[in-house]
Formats: structure tokens, C-alpha cells, sequence
């Protein structure tokens, strides 16, 4: 794992806060299976094919791909996708510890924002996202880090 690079600046903060990170086996089993996953991904307009791994709260594993379409906004992100299939398989108490983003692409990558919000839904204080970043590296950060202003429904 490397943080030292200016793009990564909010996950290197994040973790020298003490933030609960994984591992790093724990990351780089994570990152394989979004990468395992993002072959089937469908992204005949981007090309770029994208993978995610939640890692639930109570340890079960549920991954996605990024499904895209003819209406370019109809898309569906990778992340969104294994997430909507871990509240499927799981119900909606779901907990995300840990979510993996992987492409096939070598390219470093984050979450975009619609993905952070979707994210946070199911997050706690220490939920980390794991990602690849410069140099072929993968990084940590916490959901709180990358998404510091969530929109937040409450009832008034
Ligand atoms: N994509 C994801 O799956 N997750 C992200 O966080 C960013 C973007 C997908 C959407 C689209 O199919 C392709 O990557 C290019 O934007």
C-alpha cells in the first residue's frame, strides 16, 4: 500500500488517524476480487471495465461490475451494482466494513461521488474504501474522508 501521493492526500490523513483500516492481506484479497469481478463487467462505450467487493459487517463478501448502456446515463457503477446486490442477498441492516474498487484498466481510481453517497448509505464511522492508486498501489481511505459533507435525510 502507498499513500504518498497528492491525490491520496485525504486517505493518508484518514489512516494515520487511526481509522480501523484493513490489512493489508485483507486489502489485497479484496482488490482481487473486484478485480475478478470486473471481467464481467458490461462497458462497451467506456471500455473501462470496473469492479467492486463489499465486505459486510459480518464478514460475508458480496461483489459487483459496472453495467452500462445505450442511454450513457442509465449506467449502473460498479460499486452501486455490488451493493444493490448485497442488500438483495442480505436485507437492508446491511453494514459495509470494507468496499474494494478495482479496474482492468491500470488506471488509479477512486469512487466517483454518486458511488461515495451510495456508500455512506450503508456506512459507519469506519467503513474503509480500497482502491488503486499511482504507481500501481493500492490505498485506504475511510468513507468519511472521501465524502466529508454526505447528504443526509433527517426527519424534522
Ligand atoms: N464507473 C464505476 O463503475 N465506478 C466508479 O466509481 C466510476 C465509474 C464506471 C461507470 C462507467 O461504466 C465507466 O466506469 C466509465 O465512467
Amino acid at each position: 500500500m502507498s499513500l504518498n501521493n497528492d491525490q491520496n492526500t485525504a486517505a493518508n490523513h484518514d489512516l494515520s488517524s487511526g481509522s480501523n483500516p484493513l490489512s493489508p492481506a485483507q486489502a489485497a484479497d479484496l482488490q482481487q476480487r473486484a478485480i475478478a469481478v470486473a471481467h464481467h463487467a458490461y462497458a462497451p462505450y467506456s471500455h473501462f471495465r470496473v469492479g467492486a467487493a463489499v465486505l459486510l459487517s459480518d464478514g460475508t463478501i458480496v461483489t459487483g461490475c459496472n453495467v452500462e448502456n445505450a442511454s450513457y446515463r442509465l449506467t449502473v457503477c460498479a460499486e452501486q451494482a455490488a451493493i444493490a446486490s448485497a442488500v438483495s442477498l442480505h436485507g437492508p441492516q446491511i453494514r459495509i466494513r470494507a468496499i474494494a474498487v478495482a479496474n482492468l484498466n491500470d488506471t488509479a481510481s477512486q469512487p466517483c461521488g454518486a458511488c461515495r453517497q451510495t456508500i455512506h448509505e450503508f456506512s459507519t464511522p469506519n467503513t474503509i474504501v480500497v482502491f488503486p492508486a499511482e504507481g500501481g498501489t493500492i490505498a485506504q481511505a475511510t468513507i468519511a474522508a472521501l465524502l466529508p459533507a454526505a447528504f443526509l435525510l433527517t426527519d424534522s
